[in-house]
């Protein structure tokens, strides 16, 4: 079991904040506010933010932040990764209170990824605005979504998540796209199939997309449409997965990863029962590039 419970946030580093604060409020239909400092958040659920995106060049995910239940969960696993001889860092006072968070370790993953542990992260007790999705996310228990990232060694990061940090392996896909195996690692820390994805490719952004879960498929087809009228492209078309069982599509955001908009993700409420799989496809059916 992992100390980590959920995804809390991600941070964002991009030079398009404008374009961002459009995406987030037309397309994704969060409640957008723009900051002194220039960043952006978004809210989707009752969480102070869930995405931010902060002034810099990277136009890529700097940080994944994860909650950790208590004080004993975030000095247990600062201890672990002490001894695993990983180089922790406690996050600054200033630092803490950028993120909203009253505590927060950070580390790196065997290839850069920034990963913060936070306790407590910020709740509003004003209901976030989203008239674009009146049906709200669904978050709770399973965090604000998924990421899928990149790695050029997929054991080893696998071997990270899994060992160090705790992740239960979900299943895989191996796909051969032109004749070359790709194959993606899903695992999970909560209720929702996978709240990580890890391909074994090399990729010129870590962030391959994250993943946000609306209520039904009106909602995804509701956000398609908010898409293609803002003219924002498609990284790829309506579909569904195989593994996690999600219809959903994936829209290009202003800083080149995408963001997939999904709704009906399987649920795994019983580790008992469940088995690992590998699966030969990405997808059952759809998910066409710029479909
Ligand atoms: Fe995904």
């Amino acid at each position: 079991m992992s100390a980590l419970k959920e995804l809390a946030y991600l941070i964002v580093e991009s030079d398009h904040l404008e374009q961002w604060e459009a995406f987030g409020s037309q397309v994704l239909g969060a409640e957008v506010a723009r900051r002194a400092d220039g960043s952006v958040r978004m809210r989707i659920d009752d969480h102070a933010y869930r995405f931010a995106v902060q002034p810099g060049d990277r136009e890529d995910l700097f940080a994944a932040g994860f909650t950790v239940a208590n004080d004993g969960a975030l000095a247990g696993l600062e201890t672990d990764l002490r001894e695993r001889g990983i180089d922790v860092q406690r996050g600054t006072a200033a630092e803490l209170g950028a993120r909203g968070v009253a505590g927060l370790i950070w580390f790196r993953d065997p290839e850069g990824l920034r990963i913060e542990a936070v306790l407590d992260p910020a709740i509003s007790c004003t209901p976030p605005r989203l008239p674009l999705v009146p049906g709200g996310f669904v978050t709770g228990d399973q965090g604000c979504g998924h990421i899928a990232i990149s790695a050029m060694d997929l054991a080893a990061c696998e071997a990270f998540y899994r060992d160090v940090l705790g992740f239960t392996l979900s299943d895989y896909i191996e796909q051969h796209i032109h004749g070359m195996p790709i194959r993606v690692a899903f695992f999970h820390i909560n209720p929702r199939h996978h709240t990580l994805g890890i391909a074994g490719v090399p990729a010129p952004k870590r962030l391959h997309h994250f993943m946000v879960e609306v209520a039904d498929l009106d909602a995804v087809g509701r956000a398609l449409d908010r898409a293609k009228a803002a003219g924002t492209p498609l990284a790829m078309g309506l579909g569904k997965h195989p593994n996690d069982q999600m219809v959903s599509f994936y829209a290009t955001t202003p800083s080149g990863f995408a963001v997939e908009i999904g709704m009906g993700g399987l649920e795994i409420r019983d580790e008992q029962s469940w088995q690992v799989r590998t699966y030969d496809a990405l997808s059952e059916w759809g998910h066409g590039f710029g479909a």
